[in-house]
């Protein structure tokens, strides 16, 4: 094999995205040669490494792919595993594994994991199609999942009526309770091919008061030592169980009743681990690596409370992106601005975050107020 640390090592990644586009930040020092795939010719990593163009779906294209690579890793679930358990089979190494890119593909086996593990998560049922959706009126109010092929909330429905009932996907799917959660918060662990695992102090979503949308994300996550003990050792038996190797991020509902649930798991560089990069002694991308190059884990201690605001494009406005405010948000202390590359903009396509520290939670949460207010993507 290649020598890792003298650019003759091939990383592949399935997935030229803002994901892939911060893995390659952070392994520049490790003088990495990345290998990106995508189906977009524009996407964010297409100037900053070896980029193919083509379908991550298509059994081939991946095969053809990865063949010129020492090492594949994903940062999108959607991609062709049986190519990668053939690129196994070759002698390469696929980190997470395909086996388990292949559970998390599918919601429904997702779950039945956690039952079949004893890994707390909401009760649910697997349904067929709506009929069976409609024939389990009892179990409303609920959640309906596609199993297959949602991401970014498009295969998440709220049912918490009959009324709703009409509107259920007519797919394979999970129909789960609705949790009545006081906190959404998320874990980020890592496990290396020797078993070691680290995991990062957990986040927490913080909600818009009155839209129910996720308006910034804040690390720590302001819960109890109690629960975060929970929380960081749910993760890490989830990782341990699926016997991954590379980054899970564990997403977690916190019950008014103090329980906490796991809801869903993805597995790669996460969201919810944007603001390790400034905020965290090492970061996710950095994590990812160490962890899939079969290196020691890094020390994931936060180092500041820090938030992090996507920023989204502006509803109304789609086409080449302007950047409104960028300056004024810069002259505020502690905010570090990340833009994806991506040259159009639509309503709500992620096109960069900032991330904020400060020391003081209540300076913070006023330069969040500041940054969501001046900080716009228009055309
Ligand atoms: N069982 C549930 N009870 C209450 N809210 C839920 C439940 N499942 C999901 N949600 C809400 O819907 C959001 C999206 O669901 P999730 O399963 O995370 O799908 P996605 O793949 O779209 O992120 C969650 O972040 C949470 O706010
Ligand atoms: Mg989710």
């Amino acid at each position: 094999m290649a020598n890792k640390f003298y650019q003759e090592y091939k990383l592949g990644i399935l997935g030229g995205g803002q994901l892939g586009r911060m893995l390659i930040q952070s392994g520049i020092d490790l003088n990495i040669d990345f290998n990106v795939l995508d189906p977009d010719p524009k996407a964010p990593c297409h100037q900053i490494s070896n980029f193919t163009c083509g379908k991550l779906t298509d059994f081939d294209t991946v095969i053809a792919f990865g063949e010129k690579c020492d090492l594949i890793t994903i940062e999108i679930e959607n991609v062709n595993t049986d190519a990668l358990k053939q690129l196994v089979k070759m002698g390469k190494k696929v980190f997470p594994q395909p086996d388990v890119i292949e559970l998390i593909q599918d919601k429904r086996v997702q779950k039945l994991f956690y039952r079949q593990n004893d890994i707390p998560t909401a009760e649910f049922i697997l349904t067929e199609d709506r009929n069976e959706v409609v024939n389990n009126q009892a179990f409303l109010p609920a959640v309906h999942k596609l199993g297959k092929g949602g991401y970014d909330g498009q295969g998440v429905q709220m049912i918490r009526t009959a009324n709703d009932i009409q509107k259920a996907f007519d797919r394979p799917g999970v129909l789960e309770k609705l949790v009545d959660f006081e906190k959404e918060i998320a874990v980020i662990v890592s496990r290396n091919e020797r078993g070691e695992v680290r995991a990062f102090p957990s986040v927490e979503m913080v909600f818009h008061p009155e839209a129910n949308l996720v308006e910034y994300l804040l690390s720590p996550a302001q819960i109890s030592s109690e629960i975060s003990r929970i929380a960081s050792g749910l993760a890490t038996k989830v990782v341990t169980e699926l016997k991954m190797v590379g980054l899970l991020a564990v997403e977690m509902f916190v019950t008014k009743d103090g329980k906490v649930l796991v809801n869903e798991i993805a597995p790669r560089p996460h969201n919810s681990g944007h603001h390790t990069i400034e905020a965290n002694v090492t970061s996710q991308y950095q994590q990812h690596l160490r962890a899939i190059l079969g290196l020691a884990p890094g020390n994931t201690d936060s180092i500041r409370p820090a938030a992090m605001v996507n920023l989204l494009g502006e509803e109304g406005h789609s086409g080449i992106a302007n950047y409104v405010g960028l300056e004024e948000v810069l002259a505020v202390e502690g905010t570090y601005v990340h833009l994806y590359g991506k040259k159009l903009t639509k309503p709500f396509r992620k096109m960069g975050h900032v991330t904020i520290v400060d020391h003081d939670i209540e300076s913070l949460k006023k330069k969040i107020d500041f940054v969501k207010k001046t900080l716009k993507v228009t055309t």
